[in-house]
């Protein structure tokens, strides 16, 4: 494929910012697209998290419509590093990868938090987001840069299609064709009506064909409305959001479109090889297991849990809201507490489940958990666990399950989006349908009796998990053939 210019704007990417999978994905698709030659470029929000990050300055000043003023922002630029599985021959000339830049604005992003702090979703998102949104477009204007392929992700990116459709339609990054990928459509960052001046668009995009929804403005909306090319993060997914049950009432806006691809994500296996993984207590392979069994007493020794090799450990590591089913886990607890094995969590979130689990972890011996973000953590307890729970809701993609069979560590998932496309029921896991505790609890028990009755079963599955390719290879042959089909519909659309 020739190569492509591609902008991505993100709100959040690995190394610099992360609150989920959508960082993993934003930091390792545009390597992978880069590595095939694409000249690709990032731009995303100088949060006070990635201050820690070094990036040169650029001369250029930001200068960023907003409301019926301007907002003014600095400009920094570095490059997506290379993963750590990935070093070279010192003499080899660098590999291309990514170039970042963060669009500066203390006022928006020097605090602590992405989206929100203790007190809730932060009351300027709108404005913040159309800064980043509006400012990623004037950016590649200030430098001469003319991209093929615009690709947003989620709400906080939404309103990049809908300019490229507006004000900046006949400009000269008029012709970019436009992704939006839903990460999760739940999330769909909903505002007032009076705030629609804050994006500088006018009262022709609101109405419910575009921005506007009940009464509210639908950021989600607009980008779905403008996108040249919607797509998500797994097949299933992209079925269940066509549904009334899963569209969170965008669905007949999806359905009339009638486009919605859904490509499963990948995982960046340099980042993510329990053989390379600098946070873990022993390396292993597919070739030779045995250093799991160390990861598993170094675990067990870090959280305080008995040192028993044959217990298994049941990891979970998740964010704690309604969307990963921490009330279904929550159900389970007492039939699996009642079992001789040990549970790890790690998580943040809601208050009423952080409590819990910090409270069981001092009153059960067999239960432990860390509440907050603790990225080594989660490496140590996808090498250190045995079984790695997922009874989401809902599930768009999910990549600790892809984690946790890389690693060996045998998912029970249920079956639900990205979960069931990327798990196969006792071959690489175990998925149960039903959403409640005694489901959860009677697929862990399937995969405790194969660990404990059926070992050369239980080695099996892991080896066909662990040897299971799971790189971006395949997303990015998908991803560019969704580019193509995107200029050629975008080329028809300004034609018309
Ligand atoms: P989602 O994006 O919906 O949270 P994913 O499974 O796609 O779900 O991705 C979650 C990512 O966030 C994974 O990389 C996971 O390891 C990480 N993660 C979630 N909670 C924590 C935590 N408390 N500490 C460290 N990493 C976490
Ligand atoms: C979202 C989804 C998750 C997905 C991730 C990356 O946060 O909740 O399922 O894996 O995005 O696409």
């Amino acid at each position: 494929m020739p190569r492509l210019n591609i902008l991505f704007v993100v709100s959040e990417c690995v190394p610099f910012a992360k609150t989920g999978g959508l960082a993993d994905v934003a930091g390792a698709l545009p390597a992978a697209l880069a590595d095939r030659g694409h000249d690709v470029r990032i731009v995303m929000p100088r949060y006070r998290v990635t201050k820690k990050h070094p990036a040169t300055r650029l001369d250029q000043v930001l200068v960023v419509p907003m409301g019926d003023g301007h907002a003014y922002g600095g400009v920094l630029q570095t490059r997506l590093p290379r993963s750590p599985g990935e070093q070279r021959r010192p003499d080899a000339p660098p590999l291309p990868t990514a170039t970042v830049y963060f669009l500066e604005h203390d006022h928006f992003y020097d605090r602590e938090g992405i989206y929100n702090d203790a007190n809730g979703d932060f009351g300027d998102n709108l404005a913040r987001y159309t800064f980043l949104s509006r400012g990623a477009l004037e950016l590649c204007s200030a430098i001469g840069f003319q991209p093929h392929i615009v690709h947003v992700q989620d709400w906080p990116t939404s309103l990049v299609p809908v300019y490229l459709n507006t004000l900046y339609r006949d400009g000269p990054l008029g012709g970019a064709a436009s992704i939006l990928t839903v990460h999760n459509l739940a999330y769909q960052g909903w505002f007032g009506r009076d705030s629609l001046p804050v994006t500088g668009l006018s009262l022709d995009t609101y109405h419910r064909g575009g921005l506007e929804r009940e009464g509210s403005l639908n950021v989600l909306q607009g980008g779905l409305v403008n996108a040249t090319v919607v797509s998500t993060v797994s097949p299933t997914y992209a079925v269940e959001i066509q549904t009334r049950d899963g569209g969170d009432g965008l669905d007949g806006l999806l359905r009339a479109r009638g486009d919605t691809v859904g490509i499963l994500n990948g995982i960046d296996e340099n980042v993510w090889n329990p053989a390379t993984d600098k946070h873990i207590a022993a390396h292993y392979s597919a070739k030779d297991l045995s250093g799991k069994a160390a990861c598993k007493a170094a675990l067990q020794r870090e959280m305080g849990l008995a040192e028993r090799p044959e217990v298994p450990i049941l990891g979970l590591v998740t964010r704690l809201v309604q969307q990963k089913g921490i009330d279904i886990f929550v159900a389970a607890l007492d039939r699996l507490l009642s079992e001789d094995l040990q549970v790890v969590v790690l998580g943040s979130g809601e208050s009423w489940a952080e409590e819990l689990f910090t409270r069981l972890s001092t009153t059960t011996p067999h239960f432990r958990s860390f509440i907050g973000m603790n990225e080594p953590l989660s490496h140590r307890i996808e090498a250190g666990a045995d079984l790695f729970l997922m009874p989401s809701r809902y599930e768009p993609c999910g990549l600790n399950q892809m984690y946790s069979q890389r690693y060996g560590t045998l998912p029970v998932v249920r079956a639900v989006g990205g979960l069931d496309d990327t798990v196969d029921h006792f071959v690489t896991g175990f998925k149960f349908a039903e959403l409640s505790g005694a489901a959860l609890a009677q697929a862990v028990e399937w995969a405790l009796h194969a660990y404990r009755h059926e070992p050369a079963q239980f080695r099996a599955m892991q080896l066909r998990a662990m040897r299971k390719p799971q790189g971006w290879n395949h997303a990015c042959r998908q991803y560019e053939a969704m580019f193509r089909l995107a200029m050629a519909r975008r080329r028809s659309e300004l034609q018309r």
